[in-house]
């Protein structure tokens, strides 16, 4: 078993240079499954959940050339197999994306129900209505979801919530349908413009990705041949971006798309912080005792959810009392248990936690309950006093590529040990 050593009250400083997106990976790479010949991927970030889609891949008979770790040639002409290996499709989330690629490659798909971090209650009802209404039949049966089409007909579907899963599924199933696909009320965060992106590069007709409609014209064949790279993890720089803030340090933060970071950005500024933004390119630093601030996570612009435990740190270390509403996830707050373990005042019931910042928090052994839950552990231990362990790092490494290594070039005594 491995954990996570660090000593804390380490001001960050440095340059950090951010990683491609890991939700856009998890989408392009059976995105692939659409194409009948080669193409290359960049920016593939080095993770967990990038290595278990290839090795999926892999066995449906896809060929990968790895170029670099951060590069693949992936060539999917011979797809032999639209049944996806059921142990490895359960061990993460992002496998619900191979149900819409291999309906729309085979029109049929055998994929295990999916796994991930535990959030609270993940249905994919958005998803079986988009498959649904393009003329597919969905069973859930003895663990898996098959479903199988004779045709995919392009129709207008209407997103009852907003789901990034269900957006980007249903654009993989509607690509190389017949006819037009809207879908209505979709998610508009960069990753679903990333997978549109990609499509597009490859040979697909998806207008509006971003926008409150996406309209798909499906197209005959993907040929691919073409090369893509991944949008920067607005996740990672905003998580880089909280570390700074809370550690009291002063760091610049490399290849992110300023952009997409803007609801960060203001937060940031409005606890008292500090942000200049140029583009590609970033620099937080901290002047003065951060100050409260509310907060309620939202579909991209709003403030993500992925970034709330990390924020949470934050706040728990800001003079006054601060409220954050959790509106995507209903156990996103399993951290808040771990963060009392280090001297926090925060309690969390149902959709809500209350923090009352205190001037410092102090070292303890924690668990990572969740990917983000271990990136905000990560932050608590740098800038709390003492040393901290984390356990549970499996979860951590799903999702940020070389974490500690990042961080250690940033000034944490951070070091990963084998117990
Ligand atoms: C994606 O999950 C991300 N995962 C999550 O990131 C992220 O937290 C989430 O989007 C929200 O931004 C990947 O991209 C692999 P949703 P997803 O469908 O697609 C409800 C991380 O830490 N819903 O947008 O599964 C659902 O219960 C991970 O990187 C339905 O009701 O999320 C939730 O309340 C964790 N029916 C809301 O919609 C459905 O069919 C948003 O979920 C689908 C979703």
């Amino acid at each position: 078993m491995e954990k996570l050593v660090i000593t804390g009250k380490t001001p960050l400083k440095g340059e950090v240079v951010i990683s491609g997106a890991k939700n856009a990976a998890v989408a392009i790479l059976p995105a692939t499954l659409l194409i009948n010949g080669i193409c290359t991927i960049e920016n593939l970030p080095n993770i967990s959940d990038v290595k278990l889609y290839c090795e999926i891949l892999e066995k449906l008979g896809a060929k990968i050339k790895w170029n670099s770790p951060n590069e693949i040639t992936i060539d999917t002409r011979n797809i032999t197999s639209h049944i996806a290996p059921l142990e490895t499709t359960r061990k993460f989330r992002a496998s619900y994306y191979l149900i819409g690629a291999l309906l729309g490659r085979c029109r049929k798909a055998q994929v295990g129900i999916p796994g991930g971090c535990n959030l609270g209650n993940r249905p994919i009802d958005q998803h079986i209505k988009g498959f649904e209404a393009l003329g597919a039949n969905v069973e859930v049966l003895q663990g898996n979801i098959k479903a199988k089409a004779k045709r995919l007909i392009g129709t207008s579907i209407y997103m009852d919530v907003v789901s990034v899963g269900a957006t980007m599924n249903i654009m993989l199933a509607a690509v190389l349908a017949e006819g037009t696909t809207i879908i209505d009320n979709p998610a508009k965060e960069p990753h679903v413009v990333d997978l549109a992106n990609f499509l597009n590069t490859m040979g697909a007709d998806i207008r509006g990705a971003g926008t409150d409609i996406i309209k798909i014209n499906g197209v005959k064949e993907l040929k691919g041949n073409a090369t893509y790279s991944i949008v920067p993890d607005q996740i990672e720089a905003g998580t880089f971006m909280l570390a700074a803030i809370a550690s009291k340090g002063d760091i610049t933060i490399k290849n992110c798309i300023t952009k997409h970071l803007e609801s960060i950005i203001a937060k940031i500024e409005e606890l008292g912080g500090n942000v200049d933004a140029n583009g590609d390119h970033l620099r937080v630093w901290y002047s003065k005792r951060l100050t409260k601030a509310n907060i309620k996570t939202l579909p991209y612009p709003g403030f993500p959810t992925d970034l709330q435990p990390q924020m949470g740190v934050v706040l728990s270390q800001a003079s006054g009392t601060s409220i954050i509403n959790e509106s995507i996830w209903e156990s996103r707050f399993q951290y808040t248990d771990e963060l009392r373990k280090m001297g926090a005042h925060v309690t969390a019931q149902g959709k809500t936690a209350v923090f009352e910042g205190v001037e410092t928090l102090t070292g303890a052994p924690v668990n990572a309950t969740d990917l983000r839950a271990g990136a905000a552990l990560i932050i608590a231990g740098i800038s709390a006093k003492g040393t901290t362990e984390i356990y549970n790092l499996n979860h951590i490494d799903r999702g940020y590529e070389e974490i500690e290594q990042k961080f250690r070039d940033l000034g944490a005594k951070i070091q990963r040990v084998s117990e």
